[in-house]
């Protein structure tokens, strides 16, 4: 069971990455057949991120009051309907609007999922399922440049959102098969049926540490504890919590401002401004950049623990800082090796990124925050992803046509510069510490940036 947890978790996630990078192949095809503005190319590229926004606001209601299994199937059929209507796009606003319905799923997802796993999964296998969802995202981007590759020949951009329609279904036919979660049914009072979940999902190895009465008690206490105090939005700027709260804020706004969702959703479109003519040529640079970022990503996780996040962090804004400003000298020139040089660099700053500002955010999300703060806290972070996530893609071909590549790049790196000094200054170091020992921490009167360092 503990592995069908699993695959919900990463199938979400890759569902997140599929619809980031299929566009970077479609885009070329439905901007021969369109012939959209800047404007509109933005908007259609910034639907996914921008409906994500507004998945993830809704969701928390909805989901207290009908369960997260159901929220998640629910999901899963607006991720079979967006892909179809996407392919089917009779005019270019269902486009829109088919993205934006997909990206309203991933916003869900991206909230309900991992409340699901960290409501359902033993607390020993909890980490992993975290560092896990990123791992996802980036295979979701590989698989979306590979099927580009598959049908970029056939100029068949239709099939390529169609294809999206396929780990949709095994996404909603996986969670179908799941239990709900115990968490879930103690808050609604349906305690015997949590027990018959736990009993369920629990494996000899985990009752030995926690009998499955023992584990239902603590939830129960936990309850009665969280509706004494309960925890809203406005605690989030207590004295206390506000250092957590922009720390994990401003990772994920320097993650979005490192500009990596342009190379992400526009790689083929910078390789043809970097000097690539050939449209199959710059589609396999794109799938190299993508298993670049899968490799890097499996890299991170396993020294995460051992090198920690600041360490990662610097390193990850520094080479995308460098490389970008590289990259801004190089484009121009798309004779002879430079190119080459170019795609050099971009395969490097994807590196970078991969190794650090990919994982790191999303993982001190889950760790920085008091746990009867977690909730809201996570939601504000991702709203932080999903918002700079839009700006970037959206303003992406404007900025392009009005400023060129080699100044929007170049404007990029200044926020890579910025986010070595706020890691320098404000990044505590959570590499080995428990979260019990992180939340004592913040009721200290020392700074957060003193954690672990
Ligand atoms: C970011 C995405 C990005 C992806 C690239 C994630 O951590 O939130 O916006 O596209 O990494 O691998």
């Amino acid at each position: 069971m503990i592995v069908f947890i699993a695959i919900t978790a990463a199938l979400a996630g890759f569902l997140f990455g599929f619809d980031e990078g299929i566009i970077a192949g479609a885009l070329d095809l439905i901007e021969q057949q369109y012939a959209p503005t800047a404007f509109e190319v933005g908007f259609m590229a910034a639907a996914v991120p921008l409906g994500a926004l507004f998945g993830a606001l809704s969701v928390g209601n909805i989901t207290q009051h009908f369960g997260r299994k159901k929220v998640m199937i629910a999901a899963g059929v607006i991720f079979i309907l967006g892909s179809l209507a996407a392919a089917w796009t009779p005019v270019f606003m269902v486009l829109i609007i088919a993205r934006l319905s997909l990206g309203f799923a991933i916003g869900m997802t991206g909230v309900v999922s991992p409340m699901y796993i960290s409501e359902s999964a033993p607390a020993r296998k909890r980490g992993a399922l975290v560092s896990a969802f990123q791992l996802a995202i980036t295979i979701g981007i590989l698989s979306a440049y590979m099927v580009n590759l598959n049908f970029y020949q056939s100029e068949n951009w239709r099939l390529m959102f169609a294809s999206g329609a396929i780990p949709s279904l095994f996404f909603l036919f996986g969670v179908m098969r799941l239990p709900e979660s115990p968490r879930w049914l103690v808050l609604k009072g349906r305690v015997d049926e949590a027990k018959q979940v736990l009993q369920k999902i629990r494996k000899k190895k985990d009752l030995v540490l926690l009998s499955i009465e023992d584990e239902v008690a603590a939830i129960q206490d936990n309850l009665q504890q969280e509706t004494k105090k309960k925890a809203s939005f406005k605690d989030l700027f207590d004295n206390k919590v506000k250092a957590a709260v922009f720390v994990a804020m401003t990772l994920f706004i320097l993650q979005q401002l490192s500009g990596i969702n342009i190379i992400i959703y526009f790689a083929p479109k910078i390789f043809s401004l970097t000097g690539y003519s050939d449209a199959t040529t710059r589609i396999m640079a794109t799938i190299g950049l993508g298993a670049v970022n899968v490799g890097m990503t499996i890299v991170a996780l396993k020294y995460i623990d051992k090198i920690g996040r600041r360490k990662l962090l610097m390193m990850g804004f520094t080479g995308c800082a460098i490389t970008l400003i590289g990259i801004t000298m190089t484009s121009q020139m798309t004779t002879g090796l430079w190119p080459m040089v170019s795609a050099t660099l971009i395969m490097l700053y994807i590196a970078s990124f991969a190794i650090s500002l990919g994982p790191v955010p999303i993982l001190m999300m889950a760790e920085i925050f008091p746990l009867r703060l977690r909730g809201p806290g996570m939601c504000l972070a991702s709203m932080c992803n999903w918002g700079f996530n839009t700006i970037v893609v959206y303003s992406f071909p404007v900025m392009l046509e009005k400023m060129g590549l080699s100044q929007t790049l170049g404007l990029y790196a200044i926020f890579c510069v910025y986010g070595l000094y706020y890691t320098i200054r404000h990044v505590p170091e959570t590499k080995g510490i428990t979260l019990e020992e992180i939340e004592l921490h913040l009721h200290k009167d020392e700074p957060l940036s003193n954690l672990g360092r």
